[in-house]
């Protein structure tokens, strides 16, 4: 069911959903839950570890399951990886079970703030700081398609308090 008690925050890695979502949910008074951190504590390794020894596709999967599993909850705010949206039907999912906020944020802002980060993110990790922006760029595009779908498009690069504030007058909890 389409609620104001679930609310999903999306957007490509990097563009602050985890900060902006803890505080949202805190200032809500809200559970917090992030899919990556769901899938790394229901598989009991990291992400990247996963991506290595499982391969992406079954990283995916579990983004499924992940998702299927947060919209049986209420009071909550969901900070989707940035791919969840893009795979399967998921952002009908997201859509049709609570209210969406897709942070964006442009490509070159992105590389500022995931260039030092490479490391731990397994998408970036073979990439080149030269090759990045150009990467993020192409797959911004790609995405975007799937983020657009979002109830609200909301201005990344604004202070969490000012984003709250957004969010909370479109909710009006
Ligand atoms: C991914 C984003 C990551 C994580 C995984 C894949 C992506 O999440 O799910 O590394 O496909 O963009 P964050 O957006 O939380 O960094």
């Amino acid at each position: 069911m389409k609620t104001k008690q679930r609310i999903f925050l999306i957007g490509f890695m990097g563009s602050g959903k985890s900060t902006l979502g803890n505080e949202l949910a805190n200032q809500l008074n809200y559970k917090y839950i992030d899919t990556d951190a769901w899938i790394e504590e229901n598989e009991k390794r990291k992400i990247s570890e996963i991506f290595e020894t499982s391969g992406e596709d079954y990283f995916r999967k579990k983004e499924r399951e992940a998702l299927l599993s947060v919209i049986q909850k209420e009071r909550i705010v969901i900070a989707t990886g940035g791919g969840l949206p893009c795979f399967f039907d998921n952002m009908k999912i997201i859509t049709n079970n609570g209210t969406s906020f897709f942070l964006e944020i442009q490509p070159e802002d992105l590389l500022e703030r995931l260039k030092g980060e490479t490391n731990h993110r397994p998408l970036l990790s073979e990439k080149k700081e030269t090759e990045l922006l150009e990467w993020m760029e192409y797959k911004l595009n790609e995405r975007n398609v799937f983020y657009s779908n979002a109830d609200y498009t909301i201005n990344g690069n604004l202070p969490v308090d000012s984003l709250i504030h957004e969010i909370v007058k479109k909710i009006h909890v």
